[in-house]
């Protein structure tokens, strides 16, 4: 349970963070790392963590309000100061932290910002904001807390569905384990949450997945440490089964960071494949390292270009390629609520491009009757079909597989989850087979 207090020290923490993820295109993956090193009180961080969603995923409304309130816009150098009140706003309109906390507590903030000159205007600001109604519209004025470009794109792409996706795109998503069955198995691992009062449900398509009812730090479930299980969302489990795996395959996970699915392989085929994990960033490699050495894991992993082929292959073909490829992540904005802030229409056209390479690159390394699964957790057919579409037209030997599977809608080359759908993430699916060259 979150507190509705905390100290100024992490409003102001609060303030700048938010600054930071719309202003200057810092993460939110990032910007909850620094704040972990900014405030020590986990209720205070927990509290922080919590108004920067919060605001991120009502950001629209709040604006709103606040510009009722202001007399003036601020200036685009007090953006923190703008980032504060927009958080003042959250904690007393959604947060139900009593007004008179979170005005003085703001006001000191401003003061903690080294901008004394703002407390009046917080204090005020916040003051006549008690008495003001938020209205959280649903509707063109704040788009759906999106970014217009956003809702036009997706009414274009989904003229029946573009509500339901923003709608979808503002829910708290579950929190959903993927229990290691090397080292437990679902029934066991839903035993050990019961008796440590964590209700759950498995999962109804993944039969490795595990519902909490109630989300809750990992250190705090089960055998983490020991390796038990894994966070990762049903939508993103169900990626390992389309892939067919038989033991004596050579297998690559393409764009395998932070290893998710890698780890998933591993899990259910032990070391019955030869699997090679490959990702550009050496960085986020070493995260699929330490996953390994958590879940008891290990393959080869190498920190290469894919679409660089002669550095980094040696010739053999691969009967089996998870193509994950770098996406707009526009189908996990319910869990990721910056992202709306950090895309913007020309960056889907650069992805779909760089997927197109990406996609051509691994086709050229896949074995004759081989299977390449290309998915993404976007919703855009631009980074989805058209991809497909695009190798399809400029290949004679592939061929689409149908997906006729009961948890995602059929698209014309794959398969598509919509954030949402069956309360998972939003995800895309394509598998296809290289016929044998004709002798
Ligand atoms: C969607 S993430 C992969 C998630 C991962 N498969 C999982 O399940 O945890 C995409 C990854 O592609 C990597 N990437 C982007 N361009 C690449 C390239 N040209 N070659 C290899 N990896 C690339 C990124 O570094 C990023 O880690």
């Amino acid at each position: 349970m979150v507190l509705k207090s905390a100290p100024s020290s992490a409003r102001s923490a609060t303030a700048q963070a938010l600054y930071k993820i719309v202003h200057e295109g810092q993460s939110l993956t990032r910007s909850t790392r620094s704040l972990a090193e900014r405030i020590d009180d986990p209720r205070d961080r927990a509290f922080a963590q919590s108004c920067i969603y919060g605001v991120l995923r009502h950001y629209y409304s709040l604006q709103a309000l606040l510009d009722q309130l202001l007399k003036k816009p601020l200036r685009r150098k007090d953006a923190d100061i703008e980032a504060l009140l927009l958080s003042g706003l959250y904690q007393i309109k959604l947060m139900n932290v009593p007004a008179h906390a979170a005005v003085s507590s703001n006001v000191e903030a401003a003061r903690s910002l080294n901008k004394s000159w703002a407390c009046g205007l917080v204090n005020a600001v916040l003051r006549k904001a008690s008495a003001q109604p938020l209205t959280l519209e649903r509707d063109r004025t704040t788009h759906f807390e999106h970014p217009s470009w956003l809702v036009e794109r997706l009414q274009v792409d989904y003229p029946d569905d573009w509500e339901s996706i923003l709608n979808a795109n503002n829910e708290h998503p579950p929190m959903t384990l993927r229990v290691n069955r090397l080292q437990s198995s679902r029934a066991d691992y839903l035993a050990a949450l019961g008796d440590t009062n964590l209700p759950a449900e498995p999962t109804r398509f993944s039969d490795d997945g595990v519902l909490l009812t109630h989300s809750s730090p990992v250190a705090q479930l089960p055998g983490f440490e020991q390796g038990l299980f894994s966070v990762q969302d049903e939508a993103a489990q169900l990626a390992t089964g389309l892939l067919e795996l038989e033991p004596g395959q050579r297998v690559l996970d393409a764009c395998a960071a932070p290893g998710g699915k890698t780890t998933h392989i591993l899990e259910r085929v032990e070391n019955a494949v030869e699997l090679l994990a490959l990702d550009l960033d050496a960085g986020r490699l070493e995260d699929v390292k330490a996953n390994f050495a958590r879940l008891g894991l290990s393959c080869s992993t190498l920190a290469a270009d894919a679409t660089d082929i002669d550095t980094w292959w040696d010739g053999k073909y691969f009967d089996r390629i998870l193509l994950d490829a770098p996406c707009s992540a526009s189908g996990i904005i319910r869990r990721h609520p910056d992202i709306r802030f950090h895309r913007s229409p020309e960056d889907i056209a650069e992805l779909a491009d760089r997927q197109r390479k990406l996609l051509a690159s691994m086709w050229s390394v896949l074995a004759p009757g081989g299977t390449l699964l290309y998915v993404t957790c976007s919703v855009f057919p631009a980074e989805n079909d058209a991809v497909i579409a695009h190798l399809a037209e400029a290949t004679a030997d592939a061929s689409v597989d149908i997906l006729d599977i009961a948890w995602a809608r059929r698209t014309k080359f794959g398969c598509q989850i919509l954030p949402g759908d069956h309360g998972m993430d939003g995800f895309y699916y394509a598998r296809l087979s290289k016929g044998h060259p004709a002798i």
